[in-house]
């Protein structure tokens, strides 16, 4: 048997990268028709027929009284913060895109960072209430990697203190606890449909929103304050998605039970490669009936071989483009780093958990060679590192 038949080199295709996700894209000659009626109609904008009916196909699919559609998730906050009049400050999570922070800065309003639970990697509730002062008007969680907050805690604090709670559910979509959907939490929740989300319309966004008066408060913010052909009600923004990513949406969600049928597979199979890799800690799912498997974090401890940053070095080595989902913490940031709140001391365990997180790649069209070559590469280094150890010995 020659030398290469017994030994099994890792080596990716040529012409082969695998990034933390893919699009989930509906065959491209299904979007056709829709093309055609979208330029039979010349409607191409402000609320056409997609626009409608994806607004009403959403509100069944995710179990949600009231949504209204956005041109991307960003927009969507941003709008939220202004349909409940928020100002002052908003207690929210620095583990998360930065979107989230962002979102209070363009509305002047200042953000104060709380702990997150070392468990979920969510807002932490315990440590609320010690943030409260009296500028303190509203809450911003998120549902990190689509696991839910402890939506009922966070909401007796709010009621307890008079404060407004938005969630930021950009990765929460179809996610369902015992009690129906997650989005129907809080005053408000927001989606994203960007190309990197499990639902995507190439850009996109919502607000889920509980009452008609608010959607409508919510339209007419999103459409330069508009409410008639004269009338202005408000200083509002064009937040409005088009018909094109309406359609595409659409079709889309034609498509969505497939993919995440196939996401839940991968990560199963992930779970049961990494299951018994010392050092390898799988964040487990939190209070949801229905996941929707939106990312796969892996936190690297410090009993596996080597640190997560030489992990995610050796994955870019085999051109797994794996990604430190959330690194560095939003309070790290020059326009954050400032805050009282932003320091080290106060957030421990975000920043314990920046340092260790990486999300491996999952999206539907993964397939199970590559998954095992992936679960091989962070299981390999344990493999590397048992001979020498006995060596030292
Ligand atoms: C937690 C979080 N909030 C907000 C956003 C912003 O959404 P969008 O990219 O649609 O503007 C994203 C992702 O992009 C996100 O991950």
């Amino acid at each position: 048997m020659s030398a290469s038949a017994t030994v099994r080199v890792v080596q990716p295709q040529a012409d082969e990268r695998i990034y933390v996700t893919q699009p989930h894209l509906a065959p491209l000659r299904e979007f056709i028709p829709y093309l055609e009626k979208i330029w039979d109609s010349k409607v191409l904008t402000n609320g056409g027929p997609f626009h409608h009916q994806l607004e009403k196909a959403l509100c069944e699919y995710l179990g949600v009284q009231h949504l209204a559609l956005f041109a991307n998730g960003t927009l969507a906050l941003v709008t939220a913060l202004q349909a409940l009049r928020i100002t002052g400050e908003v207690i929210t999570t620095p583990y998360s895109f930065v979107a989230t922070a962002h979102s209070l800065l363009w509305n002047g309003i200042k953000p104060v960072f709380v702990d997150v639970d070392p468990d979920t990697l969510n807002l932490d509730p315990a440590k609320i209430e010690a943030a409260i002062t009296p500028q303190t008007t509203a809450i911003m969680p998120v549902h990190c990697y689509g696991h839910p907050c402890d939506v009922d805690a966070i909401q007796k604090i709010a009621d307890n203190y008079n404060l407004r709670v938005i969630y930021d559910a950009a990765h929460a979509f179809g996610v369902q606890s015992e009690a129906g959907s997650v989005l129907q939490h809080g005053d408000l929740s927001v989606l994203s449909f960007h190309a990197t989300k499990v639902f995507n319309t190439f850009e996109g966004g919502a607000i889920i929103c509980p009452d008609a008066k608010t959607k409508q408060r919510i339209d007419h913010l999103k459409n330069f304050g508009f409410v008639d052909e004269v009338t202005v009600v408000a200083s509002g923004i064009n937040g409005k998605m088009s018909e094109i990513n309406a359609a595409f949406g659409m079709l889309q969600l034609q498509h969505i039970d497939a993919a995440l049928a196939r996401r839940k597979e991968i990560d199963a199979m992930y779970r049961e490669l990494l299951r018994d890799v010392p050092g390898i800690r799988c964040l487990p799912g939190v209070g949801e009936k229905t996941s929707n498997h939106a990312y796969f974090p892996i936190l690297v401890e410090a009993d596996y071989p080597i640190g997560r940053d030489a992990l995610y070095q050796k994955f870019r080595d085999n051109e797994i483009h794996a990604r430190r989902y959330f690194y560095p913490l939003i309070s790290d940031f020059p326009m954050y780093r400032g805050l009282p709140s932003a320091h080290r001391d106060n957030l421990p365990v975000a920043a314990d958990a920046a340092l260790k997180v990486l999300c491996l790649p999952i999206y539907p069209a993964l397939s199970n060679e590559n998954i095992e070559r992936i679960a091989d590469i962070v299981a390999g280094e344990v493999r590397i590192s048992a001979p020498l150890e006995a060596c030292m010995r």
